[in-house]
């Protein structure tokens, strides 16, 4: 069911929630999203609209309100110390000048803002728990305040150290994202189709699989890697200045920072990795969606504080989507020299990743029958 213009605002807050709850669903519980991100992002954004001019429509279990999903049954529940939170989307250069100029006015700064630019891992954020140097523990986001406990498969992935190295705290709660390289994920899906397995769709996908088996045996044949990018707990030494300094502590105790990461100062050279970074995106080997950038001042940082859901000090600048939704108007058969016919979708005009695309070979019969 869509939301119609005609419905009450109230109707259309119910339809919009109802659609959220089941995207988040199948994206954090079955790991199986049926719209790409942007669709739920659109959503999201005219059910925040909604909720601006109906406050009194707002209620405590609204999506923009809560972080992701619920965890599942089977693994054991864990309460995070420290929620997980999620961040604040810039959609555009607009909205991320108006992220630094927020910024600015808020910390009333004469001068430009040393971020820590980060390339927005797509994964799975995990929390790793040391105390003494050991993991004894390592979590799921979940809904951000319980997630699942992981450790067991955690424990198989070679950058999830069991010990850290040098002179660890007496306790660290890191977290980071855990991912899949794209050569693991091609490798992976082979032995998949050779085993006559379900082939992954996405390497994100394949990385929240993995984590969710219930058999560390089969986590540790997945090509996982963790990349820590915040510092939730620190107990027994002192805390650095800056979280680009906090970076380098976490890097000196053995576990992996993603090697990209840089200060940028101001805007305008913010601005410059973004591009940089989104010139290279399909070279990097891994899938990103994004740069996050984060106010480098640690006690900057705690002044700006949080609003409801994401930190005020931080925001995640989206690359264009890669993915998106549009009409199938037509499909025309376009017969090869070799009299081969080849299907080809005749599309009601989309922008992908900064082109327009009308037109799409589809490949599969089978799956455009199904699909009626
Ligand atoms: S910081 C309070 N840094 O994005 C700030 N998150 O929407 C917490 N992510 O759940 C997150 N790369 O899974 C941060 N360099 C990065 C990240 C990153 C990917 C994911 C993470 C988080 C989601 C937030």
């Amino acid at each position: 069911m869509t939301a119609k213009k005609d419905n009450s605002p109230a109707d259309e807050i119910r339809i919009l929630r109802d659609q959220l709850d089941r995207w988040s669903h199948e994206y954090y519980e079955l790991d199986s999203p049926s719209v790409p991100d942007v669709e739920y992002d659109r959503v999201f954004r005219r059910l925040e609209e909604l909720e601006v001019e109906h406050p009194e429509l707002i209620t405590s279990d609204s999506p923009t309100r809560r972080i992701g999903g619920e965890p599942l049954q089977a693994f054991v529940k864990v309460r995070h110390e420290v929620p997980m939170l999620s961040l604040s989307n810039a959609l555009d250069e607009q909205e991320f000048r108006d992220f630094d100029r927020r910024t600015r006015d808020r910390l009333d700064a004469r001068g430009q803002i040393s971020y820590v630019a980060e390339p927005k891992l797509d994964g799975l954020a995990v929390s790793l728990l040391y105390e003494d140097g050991q993991l004894v523990r390592a979590a799921t986001r979940g809904n951000g305040e319980s997630g699942e406990d992981i450790t067991a498969n955690a424990r198989t992935i070679r950058s999830v150290r069991r010990k850290l190295r040098g002179a660890p705290p007496a306790r660290l709660e890191v977290r980071g994202e855990v991912i899949m390289p794209h050569s693991g994920f091609r490798q992976l899906n082979k032995n998949q189709e050779k085993a006559g397995r379900k082939l992954f769709a996405t390497p994100r996908n394949a990385a929240a699989g993995s984590l969710r088996q219930l058999d560390p045996n089969i986590a540790a044949q997945r090509p996982l890697e963790f990349y820590a990018y915040s510092v939730a707990q620190l107990v027994g030494e002192e805390w650095p200045k800056c979280h680009f300094d906090l970076l380098e502590r976490v890097q000196e105790w053995g576990l992996c920072v993603n090697k990209e990461v840089k200060i940028c100062n101001g805007l305008d050279s913010a601005l410059e990795f973004y591009n940089d970074i989104l010139s290279r995106r399909d070279d990097l080997g891994y899938d990103i969606d994004g740069i996050v950038y984060k106010v480098n001042r640690l006690d900057w940082q705690r002044d700006l504080g949080f609003v409801s859901r994401a930190p005020r000090w931080a925001v995640a600048y989206k690359f264009p989507a890669q993915e998106e939704i549009t009409i199938l108007n037509d499909v025309d058969w376009q017969v090869g020299r070799t009299g081969a016919l080849t299907p080809v979708a005749k599309l009601e005009p989309v922008q992908v990743g900064g082109v327009t695309v009308s037109n799409a070979s589809l490949h599969n019969i089978d799956e455009i029958r199904r699909l009626d």
